[in-house]
């Protein structure tokens, strides 16, 4: 390849970038289709002729790029959060308040807002270095999501390559989604094969990114609103609204729609202006998002222990229908709680229709007052399940009052209440109803992700008696699975393949799969990652498990109390001799930190950082911030009174650096 031929390369290839963004995400191209595709085709040609001058991030690339067979773990290099909600104006002037409070140093006239589209997709994050994307992950749990560049890769709007300057590193993240349009053309199109059409457009565009098959993300058109950073090595701007122009005008494809308001009454407005506004929309939107302006402000009033101080979503209201309960059920839960649920005579609602609603438990039907043969008015909100809001005929003629079970319709044993709680439980530990439930839950997407066990399944596999915990799963035969009623062999080899698949899956699933009462995703992923096999959590004693960020004591009690059962013990026994795995998996994402996978405590006042600020940096290093000293912190950093940690920490002969080393070893990274 010459000269000539290098430069015509470059050329075409940031033309191609310029018209891809004028036309996916300006939504004004410049040339026709013809002079696009000859410009694109010549490229192909180039490239055909010198194989060896393709780059990851040419424009005849977005699709063919490899995923793993299981998507890789990333950790994001800053937690991605959610936010808090609210309903009604009051709750949003509420947010005002804990603002003006929050910032006792500042006019309250000077307190800006913005206003921006809820977009109802899924959350990613889009790493570039050197102004080109090296990758893209899912939010997953918040603080580890998965690799899927290849897929994102195939998104039109999502710049290959940016400006290098002024940031040589940036993680942008927006929310992927799927147009109305495409929407219904996919839906169509699965209702002619014969499939299952999706739910909604989330969904659609999750099931859509989450294949190991970038043609098909490729062919279902999803698109993306860049709507903040994560990490960015470059702080320029002070406001994010400068933030979002500085994004556009590198290319991202930044809503037309933000609005920036100088008061709350102004967001209020915006609001209400929505409410109607939004149906009108290509795309869906499950509210709005308000937000400070000024990123100082935002660092003043920090996080709680889930969401930013600075932010809120506002939810516009669930739609609501009248119906008539038909009947109330009684269901068992996997920890054995009875719910008791209506059945209605079906009803539209929200895009779908509605024939069950949930009634929580005894006291909330009481409340209600919910009876048999009631005419309800029941509400939806977006994949919330449906609940009744209130009875609509209190003074006509009605049947009795409900009255809850006082056996379990499943296994018929006496039910209790303990005092405190608002559940009935059925205690008897071989109930076939709760061991459903939890293989339904260990079987799930987002536990050990078995694919092909679905509820008629189990239901006959407890039924026959062959699976009474979740290691027999592991040594189902075929030619058992064949016997099942209605299950071709092919079906069977589908899901005797996919226990085994489910192997691998890894620890935090594993955790969360087992279905230990209070351990929820969140919990098992930071359990794993701390702890890092069963074997470690069982010798893991309660004070030092219940110190671990995040953990607590609630968690720490039940996780205790279900390793200390030799039943369960047995079968996760089992589980390690038929080949589940029991050990973190390795995570990429900081390969090169000092910090990764090490453990750190913060002691002591610093000077130079917020005990925030470390514990930020650290983690964005891929270590992690314990509250506690054990024999597992790999450092302690002791700052100016430090104090029982740091005599502890010495006793154990734990690195100790003080703020100095501290900085030092952050800074070589
Ligand atoms: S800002 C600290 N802006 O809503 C989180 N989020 O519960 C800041 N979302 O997971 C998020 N549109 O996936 C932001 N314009 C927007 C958004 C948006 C949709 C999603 C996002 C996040 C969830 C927040």
């Amino acid at each position: 390849m010459n000269e000539t031929e290098k430069k015509e390369v470059a050329l075409l290839r940031s033309k191609i970038h310029l018209h891809d963004h004028q036309y996916y995400v300006k939504d004004s191209p410049e040339i026709s289709d013809r002079e696009y595709d000859s410009l694109y085709n010549r490229l192909k040609e180039l490239e055909g002729k010198y194989p060896e001058c393709v780059t990851a991030d040419s424009p005849t690339q977005r699709v063919g790029g490899k995923v793993d067979e299981r998507f890789q773990k990333v950790v994001h290099p800053v937690p991605m959060l959610s936010l808090d909600n609210t309903f009604n104006v009051d709750e949003v002037r509420a947010f005002h308040q804990r603002i003006v409070k929050g910032l006792p140093d500042v006019e309250e006239s000077s307190i800006e807002y913005v206003v921006e589209l809820k977009f109802d997709g899924l959350a990613v994050s889009l790493t570039y270095e050197d102004g080109k994307l090296v990758r893209g992950a899912t939010r997953g749990d918040g603080v580890q999501g998965e690799d899927v560049t290849a897929n994102l890769k195939t998104i039109r709007s999502i710049p290959l390559e940016i400006p290098a300057e002024p940031f040589r590193k940036i993680e942008v993240r927006g929310e992927v989604y799927m147009p109305r349009k495409e929407f219904e053309r996919v839906n169509a199109l699965r209702e002619e094969a014969g499939e299952v059409p999706f739910v909604n457009p989330r969904n659609a565009a999750a099931g859509a990114l989450r294949v190991l098959d970038p043609a098909i993300t490729d062919s279902r058109k999803l698109s993306v609103f860049i709507y903040s950073v994560g990490f960015l090595d470059n702080n320029i701007c002070e406001t994010h609204s400068e933030l979002q122009e500085k994004l556009a005008s590198l290319r991202f494809p930044v809503n037309e729609h933000n609005r920036q308001c100088s008061n709350i009454e102004e967001t209020l407005a915006i609001v209400e202006e929505w409410r109607t506004k939004k149906n009108d929309l290509d795309y869906e939107v499950d509210g709005l998002v308000i937000q400070l302006n000024s990123l100082s402000y935002r660092k003043k009033l920090g996080y709680t222990s889930k969401f930013p101080r600075w932010a809120v979503a506002y939810k516009y209201e669930a739609e609501q229908a009248e119906t008539e309960v038909l009947e109330i059920v009684c269901q068992v839960g996997r920890t054995g709680s009875i719910t008791p649920v209506a059945n209605l005579k079906p009803v539209f609602v929200s895009g779908s229709t509605v024939s069950r609603a949930t009634l929580h438990n005894e006291d909330e039907i009481k409340k209600k007052d919910i009876r048999v043969g009631d005419r309800v008015v029941i509400e939806k909100a977006g994949e919330i399940i449906p609940k009744v809001v209130r009875v609509v005929n209190l003074k006509g003629k009605r049947n009795q009052p409900f009255q809850m079970p006082t056996l379990c319709p499943e296994c018929q044993t006496k039910i209790f209440r303990s005092e405190g709680e608002s559940a009935w439980r059925c205690v008897n530990a071989a109930c076939p109803a709760q061991l459903k439930e939890r293989l339904k839950h260990f079987a799930s997407r987002k536990a050990m992700d078995i694919d092909h066990m679905g509820p008629a399944v189990i239901d006959q596999l407890v039924a026959s008696g062959r699976v009474k915990n979740f290691s027999d799963l592991y040594t189902l035969k075929q030619e058992e699975v064949a016997s099942l009623e209605r299950l071709a062999e092919k079906s069977a080899q589908n899901l005797i393949d996919a226990i085994e698949k489910s192997k691998s899956a890894g620890l935090a699933r594993l955790i969360f799969g087992l279905g230990v009462r209070h351990v929820g995703q969140r919990a098992a992923s930071t359990l794993a990652k701390t702890f890092r096999s069963i074997k470690a959590l069982k010798e893991t004693s309660f004070e030092d498990m219940e110190t671990v960020m995040e953990i607590g004591p609630v968690i720490a009690e039940s996780l205790k109390s279900f390793l200390d059962q030799d039943v369960n013990l047995k079968d996760i026994e089992i589980l390690a001799s038929s080949g589940v795995v029991m050990e973190e998996q390795e995570i990429i994402g900081n390969e090169g930190s000092a910090l990764t996978g090490k453990q750190f405590v913060l002691t002591g006042t610093l000077s130079e950082f917020s005990r925030d600020d470390a514990k930020e940096k650290i983690e964005s290093l891929g270590g992690r911030v314990t509250s506690a000293v054990s024999a597992k912190t790999d450092y302690i950093v002791a700052g100016k009174d430090a104090g029982s940690k740091l005599a502890k920490a010495k006793k154990l002969e734990i690195a100790v650096l003080d703020e100095k080393e501290f900085q030092k070893l952050i800074e070589a990274d």
